[in-house]
C-alpha cells in the first residue's frame, strides 16, 4: 500500500507533468513558425515523454488502488522573444522537476514506503539526463542566435537517429505513445 502523503503528492506530479508537455508543444509550436524543423521535432518528442511520465504515475495509481485524479493544468507560456528563451524556459522547468522529484523521494522515505521510493528512482535518473540535453542545447541555442541553422544542425547530427526505447521504464497508463 502506497503512502497516503506520497500518492496526494504523486496526483500534483502528474499535473506539472502534463503541464510541462503543453509547454512543450508550445515550443514546438513557436519553433514550426519560425520555419526551425529540428527544434520544433526535438520538443514534439519531448512532450510526449512528459505525456508518458504522467501516464506512467497514473499507471502506478491504478496499480496501488490509489485514487488518480486528472488534473487541469496551467497554460504554457506562447510569447517568446527569441529562439533562446524557449530553451531556457525547459531547463528551468527540468530543474524544477528533478526538485519535485527529490521531494517525492524524500516523502516516500520518511514514510517507509519502499515501493514508491523504487518508482520514483526512475524519474530522478531521467531528470539528471533531462537536464544535461537541455543545458547542452541551451549552450548551442545561445551559440546560434544569428545563424539558427547551427543548432538545427546540431540537432541533425545529435539526435538524428530513432530515439530507443527504455526497457526499464514504467509502465504507462494506456501504453506509452
Ligand atoms: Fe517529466
Ligand atoms: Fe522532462
Amino acid at each position: 500500500m502506497a503512502a497516503p502523503r506520497f500518492i496526494e503528492r504523486l496526483n500534483e506530479q502528474i499535473a506539472y507533468e502534463f503541464a510541462a508537455s503543453q509547454q512543450y508543444i508550445a515550443n514546438a509550436v513557436y519553433y514550426d513558425g519560425e520555419t526551425l524543423p529540428r527544434l520544433a521535432a526535438f520538443f514534439y518528442a519531448q512532450a510526449v515523454e512528459e505525456r508518458n511520465h504522467a501516464m506512467m504515475m497514473v499507471r502506478y495509481l491504478l496499480d496501488a488502488d490509489a485514487e488518480v485524479a486528472i488534473p487541469g493544468v496551467a497554460a504554457p507560456e506562447t510569447g517568446f522573444g527569441d529562439i533562446v528563451a524557449p530553451v531556457a524556459l525547459a531547463l528551468e522547468q527540468e530543474r524544477r522537476v528533478s526538485d519535485q522529484i527529490a521531494a517525492l523521494m524524500g516523502v516516500a522515505r520518511a514514510d517507509g514506503d519502499y515501493l514508491s521510493e523504487q518508482f520514483v528512482q526512475w524519474f530522478l535518473k531521467e531528470q539528471v539526463e533531462e537536464v544535461s540535453s537541455m543545458s547542452s542545447l541551451l549552450a548551442v541555442v545561445r551559440r546560434s542566435k544569428e545563424t539558427p541553422g547551427f543548432v538545427e544542425d546540431y540537432l541533425a547530427r545529435e539526435l538524428g537517429g530513432a530515439q530507443a526505447g527504455d526497457p526499464t521504464a514504467p509502465a504507462a497508463a494506456g501504453g506509452a505513445l
